[in-house]
């Protein structure tokens, strides 16, 4: 159609018109998307058509033929752009409604399952040991990770010029000129001192927490580590009640069958002091410090070491875990891959 647009006279416009309204209608009804007939109705209407160029040859036309021609392509215009109109709203209605199909959501799929985390398996071990102590009456309490040289040592009977106050064994932190130095607790026995100082006797009390040392990361050390420690304070407590509760403690945690044994040890808050060793994989391992509450500490926190006695015990509950689950690698359990952690559910 395209070389019929150079129209030369009215009756050969009138021929083209005919042609063009007996076969726009079926092209027009054949266009299968929008953009499809819009390039139709582009050749069929637009300005490149033979209807563009039938009006833009109305000023040659001679007068008399000018009206009727005019009428006529007027006419073919008005009914084929009513045509492309139908067509295009019907086009669009079924290309909404695609769109809308492929939006569906099928209900009926099965829904993705986020996967869960899990208690690390330190964590697991150390309420597991907390809860064993509450079943027996003891109460938990928390304290800060960042603690004051007097109550990490000083409160603890530890002698001003301790080799474990120094440096190379205790992190301190730096909050410059301060009266009194800030570090980072080297084990969970400050809130014994800071819980007694609040609380009047009879103390039983466990405190789980995190705890810092200078020391390597290596198999079996790690700069942080986990304890639980325990205080019982009460006006007859003895040495007996210390090796009973932990006995009852490694039977709950290790087994009916475990075996103990208390060595002598040193500790200055303690007097006297023992370690709990226990027999597994055919050796003895030691796993708890403990000891009867130095008379010095109860004077340090206002107790009166003539009316109570108590003990206390401080364990790892790292070394606990790998006792527990036979890990011979302590790094495993600060290892992010999840394939070791997830064994540990
Ligand atoms: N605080 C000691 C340690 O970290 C353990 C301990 C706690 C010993 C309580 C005796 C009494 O090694």
């Amino acid at each position: 159609m395209e070389s019929t647009t150079n129209l030369s006279g009215p009756m050969e416009t009138h021929e083209i018109l005919e042609q063009l309204r007996a076969e726009s209608p079926a092209r027009i009804e054949h266009a299968a998307t929008v953009d499809e007939l819009e390039i139709l109705a582009a050749e069929v209407t637009g300005k490149h058509s033979p209807i563009a160029a039938g009006r833009r040859s109305l000023g040659s036309v001679p007068p008399d033929e000018r009206r009727d021609l005019g009428r006529a392509i007027n006419d073919v215009a008005v009914e084929l752009n009513s045509l492309i109109d139908t067509r295009r709203a019907a086009l669009e209605a079924v290309e909404a409604s695609k769109a809308l199909e492929g939006d569906r959501v099928d209900v009926t799929l099965p829904g993705r399952v986020p996967e869960r985390g899990t208690t690390h398996l330190i964590q697991q071990v150390m309420d597991e040991i907390v809860d064993i102590f509450v079943a027996m009456g003891y109460t938990a309490a928390t304290g800060p990770e960042a603690e004051t040289e007097f109550y990490n040592f000083t409160a603890l009977n530890f002698p001003v010029a301790h080799p474990t106050r120094l440096e190379s064994d205790t992190l301190y932190l730096d909050y410059g000129d301060v009266p009194e130095e800030i570090l980072l607790r080297t084990h969970t026995s400050p809130m014994q001192a800071r819980y007694m100082e609040r609380h009047d006797p009879p103390v039983y009390l466990v405190v789980p927490g995190r705890v810092f040392r200078r020391d390597q990361l290596d198999p079996t050390h790690s700069p942080v580590f986990h304890q639980i420690e325990g205080l019982a304070v009460d006006t007859d407590i003895t040495f007996g009640d210390l090796k009973g509760v932990l006995d009852h403690f490694a039977r709950e945690f290790l087994g009916p069958d475990i075996k103990t044994k208390f060595i002598p040890h040193h500790f200055p808050f303690t007097e006297p002091s023992a370690e709990m060793h226990v027999y597994t994989n055919d050796r003895w391992m030691e796993l708890i410090g403990c000891g009867m509450v130095n008379p010095a500490v109860f004077e340090a926190v206002g107790y009166d070491p003539d009316e109570v006695t108590g003990f206390a015990f401080g364990m790892g509950a790292d070394r606990l875990a790998m006792v527990r689950h036979g890990i011979t690698d302590l790094r495993h359990l600060f290892d992010p891959d999840r394939r070791i952690l997830e064994q540990y559910r």
